[in-house]
Order: C-alpha cells, then structure tokens, then sequence
C-alpha cells in the first residue's frame, strides 16, 4: 500500500517508517519537526538503505496534505503526529486541542478532499484515567484527568463520528499503554529533547551518566515493592500492531474499532531498573521522591481484543526492551550514529 505517515520522523512514527517500508510498502513521511529532526531521515537511510519522501509539514495544513496525497497516491494514513507530554498539556492546553485535535480534523479533511478513507490512529491508554479495575480492556470507561487524554478521547469520539456519517470510512484507534524500546539496528530509539519526563529515558540517562540518579516518584503504592507498575511495550511489538490494523482496513469490515496494544504484564520501577542493570550490567543509583502528582499505581492493558481480531501479541519482554535500548545508547555514544 502507499502509506502516508504523519510524525513520521517522531519516536513511533520512524520505528513504523522502517518496519512498513521493510514489509513492502510504499512509505511517505511529514512532520513539522517540532519535536524531531532531520537527523532521523539520515538514520533510517542507514536502516532501510535509501531515501524516503519526506515533507516538512503541518498537520494543520489543509492544502499540503492533500498535495502530498495526490502525489504519491496515498490508499491509508497512519496518524502519529501530536504533542504527547501530560505536564505541558496541562500548563498549554490550548496547544494540544490544536495539534492533536485541530491537527486531526484538518487531516480529515483532506482525506476527504481526495478521496482516501483508511486512517490508524495513535491513541493512548491516557484516555481510561484511573483505573476501575484490571487489566484495562477497551470497555473501561473513558475518564480521562489532563488535557492530553482528553484530546485524544476528542479524537477518538470525531473518528467514531466521521466513520457513522460514511461508513465507507475505515478507521483504527490505537491505544497505547508504555511504548519503550529502540529499532533492532540501534539507529533509531526513543531521545527526548531535554529532561527525559518518562522513566525508560530517564534510566537510560542515568546508565550513562548524564545524570546522577533516577528519581523515583512513589514507594507506597499498593503494589508488589511500592512503585508504580506499568504495562512497557517494545516499539517493535507496538509497531506490528499497526501492520496488522493496516491489513485489518483491507477487509470489509470497515467503520470505527478501537484496539489496546499492551502486553497485559505490569512492571514495577524497581523491576525495571533490575532489568537494566542486568543487562547493560551498569549500576542505576536512584533516590525515592513523593509521588508524581496525576500518577496511577497500577496500569496493565487486556490485549484480548487485538489479539483475536487482529490477530495481534506483543512477544518481546521487558529484558528484550532493556537490551534494544542499551544497544541503542551504546551505538550512538561509540559515534555509529543513531538518534532520535
Ligand atoms: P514524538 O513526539 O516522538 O512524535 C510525534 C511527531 O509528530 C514528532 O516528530 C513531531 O515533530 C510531530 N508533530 C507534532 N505535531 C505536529 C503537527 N502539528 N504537524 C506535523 N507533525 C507534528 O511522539 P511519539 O512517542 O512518537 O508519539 C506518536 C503518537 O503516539 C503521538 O500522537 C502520541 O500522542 C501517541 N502516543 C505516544 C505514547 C508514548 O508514550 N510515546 C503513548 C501513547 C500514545
Ligand atoms: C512510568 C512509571 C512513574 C519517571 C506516560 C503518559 C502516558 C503515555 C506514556 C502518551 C510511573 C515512574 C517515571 C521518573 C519515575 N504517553 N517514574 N521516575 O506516566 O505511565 O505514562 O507515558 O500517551 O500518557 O502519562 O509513563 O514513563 O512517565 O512513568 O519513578 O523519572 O515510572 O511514576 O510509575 P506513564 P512514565
């Protein structure tokens, strides 16, 4: 298929990029590169060994989308593009309304305009807020607590939407519970610019000494050890998931799904750190703080539904997730390159 792939140079959008492009299809990325550069285009020219379209672009450009269509005969959108931090949609809520909804709506519109009717989107496990109960499956209720969450659940709602107006439309929502993990051929992984908010980043910093320690925000939750557990996805499981919704838009049933992708284990922190010290065998020193203000103690998705609609399981666990990201870090701190 001819895949347009918006944020595709972002995080999950360039692992999606290399593994689309290596499964035989026709892959064409934009981003507006607010939180991403061109040096991902030059990481996945060593991935897939050539150049892949790129445009530097908007979501919230109507007109661009629809060119960039047009030219390269797009048949399905993967939706990545959209600001992702919890802390600053609360302090810019306004930013992230405009991105990841406007950003939506207008992409619609230009899938409209030309006559494409197959999009994935990234949602997020965001959109549950506090659990009721567990594992988190697709029916729990939606009560999302930050403007992030609740931008996707927007999304989600005007997906649904679009799809009741023209059920010609084919949509698939993707909610995402701890995306982690770097590409097999270390070039690619998840660096953040600045202070890494989320804690695989943050470990990873600390192994090579950017920073002193990991803070730990929280040792008395009702779990295991006291820290929060969460269900941490490999990227390369993740972005199965959105090959096999792909294939699942080729068939009839069309209209709007929403599928979890999660591994349905939880981790805790300290399972976590213990994981990577393990396998880059580098001592992770960490101090516990209070608890981070918004945090859930315990999060872990049921994936039954991805599992037998899609045909979808996550396979790689939490030390497979360690070592892609150790490999990763020691790639591009020996200079073979790789950044994100
Ligand atoms: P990312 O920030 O690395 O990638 C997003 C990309 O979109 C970036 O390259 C950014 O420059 C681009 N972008 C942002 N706004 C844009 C706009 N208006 N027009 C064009 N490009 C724009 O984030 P990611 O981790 O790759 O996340 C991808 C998607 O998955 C996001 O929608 C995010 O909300 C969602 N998601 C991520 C996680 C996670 O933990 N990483 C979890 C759940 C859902
Ligand atoms: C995981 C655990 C922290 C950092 C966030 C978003 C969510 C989704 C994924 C986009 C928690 C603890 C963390 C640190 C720590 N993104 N922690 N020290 O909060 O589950 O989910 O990212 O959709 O929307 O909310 O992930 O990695 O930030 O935290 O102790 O320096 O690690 O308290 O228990 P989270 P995370």
């Amino acid at each position: 298929m001819n895949l347009l792939l918006t944020g595709g140079l972002g995080y999950i959008g360039s692992h999606a990029a290399a593994e689309f492009f290596e499964s035989g299809h026709n892959v064409v990325l934009v981003d507006n590169l607010s939180n991403s550069s061109l040096h991902v285009l030059e990481s996945l020219k060593r991935i897939v060994d050539r150049s892949l379209p790129f445009y530097e672009l908007d979501v919230n450009d109507s007109n661009g989308l629809a060119s960039v269509i047009r030219a390269h005969d797009i048949n399905c959108v993967i939706h990545f593009a959209g600001l992702k931090s919890v802390a600053d949609s609360i302090k810019s809520p306004t930013d992230y309304y405009r991105n990841n909804v406007g950003g939506t709506i207008t992409l619609l519109e230009a899938m409209s305009a030309t006559g494409v009717r197959k999009l994935v989107f990234s949602s997020s496990a965001t959109v549950y807020g506090i659990p009721q109960y567990l594992p988190l499956d697709e029916d729990h209720p939606t009560i999302p607590v930050n403007p992030y969450g609740r931008s996707k659940l927007m999304v989600e709602s005007i997906l649904r939407d679009q799809c009741d107006a023209d059920p010609s439309w084919g949509i698939v929502s993707l909610r995402y519970f701890n995306p982690v993990g770097a590409h097999v051929s270390g070039h690619i992984g998840d660096r953040p610019i600045g202070e890494p908010n989320n804690l695989m980043p943050y470990v990873n910093s600390v192994a090579e000494r950017e920073r002193p320690f990991l803070n730990i925000f929280g040792n008395d939750y009702d779990t295991p050890d006291g820290t929060g557990v969460r269900d941490y996805i490999h990227i390369a499981d993740l972005v199965l998931g959105h090959a096999c919704a792909v294939r699942s838009l080729k068939s009839d049933a069309l209209g709007f799904k929403v599928f979890n992708l999660g591994t349905g284990l939880g981790h805790s922190v300290l399972d976590l750190v213990k994981h990577f010290e393990f396998v880059s065998n580098v001592e992770i020193p960490f101090r516990i703080m209070g608890r981070r203000s918004g945090d859930v103690a315990v999060s872990y998705a049921s994936a039954r539904r991805a599992e037998s609609e899609l045909n979808w399981t996550a396979t790689r666990d939490i030390r497979d997730i360690c070592k892609s990201v150790w490999n990763f870090s020691q790639r591009r701190r020996s200079g073979a390159g790789g950044c994100n």
